[in-house]
């Protein structure tokens, strides 16, 4: 009876306080400022049109999002898609409300510790990114249908439509596509759905040459109808677990009936009178950039030389990775200490270990080789018109995942399960080392460095995130600054690059990044400098002003998206 009492009084009471709660969002939104225009960066123009599209028939960014994320799926089966995951940040306008979608892959249930450790204890590097072993249970398909039907306004099939009719009437295949086929090339031609999808008699098609993709298109088809249900569940999820098993993975049926979207809150971190909304674990990158952030802020920046900037800049990004690899993995795995790491006391300890004059070297850090940068990984950027955002980032890993393709499904496994430290201090494809944090678990999600964030002045907006492994919070963090210091979304994906991840010890930088002059003052400083010749990252952008009103879309001239505003 008391509880009943109780629910009786409390329900009155929280009735009341909704009511008044409603009454203040509605002041809120009404008071908030509107654009005047949908604007969406992505990594393809054909995503980007897919999107508009959606809008134009109706929607609202998160029915923008799926048509995105979907046609990426189609057109840049490299980088993301179905047999993927990501994480995707919302702003519903509405309610004033951000979340994150943990669309993560997911360890199977048979994943253990050392899985891709031998007898005689040496990891087998191939393990991990070759092949269904590599595959973590795929997030992407429950993201859509959870975008859909939580947050959109179309039916998840509208919105999956133009990715649906592109993957069967087929696309024209760029330069980026083909030197991702280029790499890959081996690993394709050994499974004989990606060799008749993606090369012609085994060699490498010519840029222009249509790619047709009936199978995805069947299971896109699949998933549109079913909510996804029919991915996760019944005969379709049953062929899936019984292929990977076949050829030495560990899905189970279970594994995917259990598969679930998770609703995170996201980061907030306040800089300089602006505040990120970001990625929190399993992701790194809300955290590394706010454990950089917090050293950055005891210091003058805008008072300094382009050196001294660039010099703290490593200095704060060689202690957040440090903290990356001791201590962040899935939250519902391991404790955090998240506000521990993003304290001021916290961040001025650490000041106290930095020289303006001097490298300190990683090796002097409390111990706990950034591989060859490869493109894939796709993030993408969204506003429209009523001031829902979506910034989202996702991937299967290295390019083309695993280089799996489950027989008739079309689409390519992820090889996520090398982002765990598949042996502690052992670096993954990015050179990034981890910990007990990030050790291999059943039903857990490996850490990621995808980082979509969106930054808020009390006058402007910026939407950000980036492919490129380990260097993507770097990337975030680098285009965030820019953007503070009054920089517009065309210069800050444009701007060339600098990046420092703990270990190895390494200043790698892009051609254009440093001076001369400057590059010999780090040297002389200690830093360890490594000019790289190819261009990494694919930075897609969305900034907007309020007071001017101005709407901008900016896509990385690195990659081939497009950035449009309408
Ligand atoms: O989640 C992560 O951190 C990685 N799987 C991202 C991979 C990536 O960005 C590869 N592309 N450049």
């Amino acid at each position: 009876m008391g509880t009943i009492r109780q629910v009786g009084f409390g329900s009155r009471r929280l009735l009341r306080f909704g009511w008044v709660l409603a009454c203040l969002v509605a002041v809120w939104a009404e008071a908030a400022p509107r654009p005047a225009n949908n604007a969406i960066a992505s990594a393809h123009p054909l995503a980007t049109q897919a999107g508009l599209d959606v809008i134009a028939a109706g929607g609202n960014a998160f029915d923008a999002a799926v048509a995105v994320s979907a046609m990426l799926s189609v057109v840049e089966p490299a980088s993301s898609g179905v047999g993927g995951g990501g994480f995707y940040l919302l702003h519903v306008a509405a309610t004033g409300r951000d979340v994150m979608l943990d669309g993560r892959e997911t360890a199977p249930e048979g994943a253990t510790r050392g899985m891709y450790v031998g007898a005689d204890g040496r990891v087998n590097d191939q393990a991990s990114k070759d092949g269904p072993l590599a595959a973590g249970i795929p997030g992407e398909p429950a993201a859509w249908a959870w975008l859909a039907t939580r947050y959109g306004r179309l039916p998840l099939a509208r919105s999956m439509a133009p990715a649906i009719r592109t993957a069967k009437m087929g696309f024209p295949l760029y330069a980026r596509l083909q030197n991702a086929i280029r790499v890959k090339r081996e690993r394709l031609l050994a499974s004989a759905e990606a060799r008749a999808v993606f090369l012609i008699k085994g060699d490498v098609p010519p840029v222009g040459f249509t790619i047709i993709q009936p199978a995805l298109a069947k299971t896109l088809e699949l998933i549109a109808r079913s909510d996804a249900r029919e991915f996760y569940q019944g005969a379709f999820a049953t062929r899936m677990a019984d292929s990977v098993r076949r050829d030495g993975g560990l899905w189970s049926v279970d594994d995917l009936a259990r598969y679930r979207i998770i609703e995170r809150e996201p980061l907030r971190i306040g800089y300089h009178g602006a505040t990120l909304v970001t990625a929190p674990p399993p992701s790194s990158g809300g955290v590394v950039m706010g454990d950089a952030l917090g050293i950055l802020s005891g210091y003058d920046l805008s008072a300094m030389t382009h050196v001294d900037q660039t010099h703290l800049f490593i200095e704060a990004l060689r202690h957040a990775y440090r903290d990356r690899a001791e201590y962040l993995g899935d939250p519902d795995f391991v404790r955090i200490p998240v506000e521990q790491l993003l304290s001021p006391a916290y961040a001025a300890g650490q000041r106290t270990s930095i020289r303006l004059d001097r490298a300190m070297p990683s090796a002097a850090l409390r111990a706990v080789d950034t591989g060859p940068e490869s493109p894939s990984t796709t993030h993408f950027s969204i506003l429209d018109r009523d001031g829902n955002r979506v910034a989202a980032t996702q991937s299967v890993n290295l390019f083309f995942g695993a280089t799996y393709v489950i027989p008739g499904t079309g689409f390519l496994l992820n090889d996520t399960m090398d982002d765990f430290a598949v042996a502690a201090g052992v670096p993954n494809a990015f050179g990034l080392v981890g910990a007990e944090a990030n050790a291999i678990a059943p039903g857990k999600r490996p850490l990621s460095s995808m980082t979509p964030t969106f930054v808020e002045q009390d006058n402007a907006l910026l939407i950000t995130g980036s492919p490129g492994g380990s260097t993507i919070i770097t990337n975030v963090l680098a285009g965030v600054l820019q953007w503070l210091d009054g920089r517009s979304a065309q210069e800050i994906v444009s701007a060339p690059r600098v990046h420092h991840q703990y270990l190895p010890d390494n200043v790698t930088f892009e051609s254009g990044a440093l001076t001369a002059l400057e590059q010999a003052e780090l040297e002389r400083r200690g830093h360890h400098l490594i000019e790289s010749h190819s261009a990494w990252g694919n930075t897609q952008v969305v900034t907007w002003n309020f007071v001017t009103g101005r709407i901008e879309a900016a896509s990385d001239p690195r990659g081939f998206g497009a950035g449009l505003v309408y």
